[in-house]
């Protein structure tokens, strides 16, 4: 089985999200290994998103991810990385289809970032490497 790294971002617990967010997860069959609140750092972010650097969304993304607190999670199951992804839908909230986490509860107005309410890891490469950083 694989895993993957979920972050729930300051927008889903702000607005108290977390359990229905976890909820869907966990309908689908996936595992909860690991789970905890925590406040994200300039340099954990720095390294969670190495590859977004230089782009215009960069510094306005790393200020809403420490904005707030954030739940990291880390599932378990076949194929999860693929279908966590599924789940949360497409990045841009406005677009996301409805029945996905992101179409259902996200918003790209009211910020200089689309608030989509959760991360999760693009590839097996990348889950390892965000897992090494969030649970070290
Ligand atoms: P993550 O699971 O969060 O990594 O989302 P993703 O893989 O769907 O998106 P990506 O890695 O390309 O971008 C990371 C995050 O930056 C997104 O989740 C958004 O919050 C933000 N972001 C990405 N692209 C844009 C953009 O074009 N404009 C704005 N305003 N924000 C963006
Ligand atoms: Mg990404």
């Amino acid at each position: 089985t694989e895993r993957t790294l979920v972050l729930i971002k300051p927008d889903g617990v702000e607005r108290r999200l977390t359990g229905a967010i976890l909820a869907r997860i966990e309908a689908k069959g996936y595992t909860v290994a690991e789970l905890k609140k925590t406040a994200a750092t300039r340099a954990i972010l720095e390294e969670h998103y190495a590859e977004h650097q230089g782009k215009p969304f960069y510094e306005p993304l790393v200020e809403f991810m420490l904005s707030g607190p954030v739940v990291a999670v880390v599932l378990e199951g076949q194929r999860v990385i693929e279908g966590f992804r599924s789940l949360a839908g497409t990045t841009d909230p406005t677009t996301a289809a409805p029945g996905t986490i992101r179409g259902d509860f996200g918003r790209d107005w009211g910020s200089a970032v689309q608030q989509n309410l959760v991360h999760g890891s693009d590839s097996p490469e990348s889950a390892a490497r965000e897992i090494g950083i969030w649970f070290s």
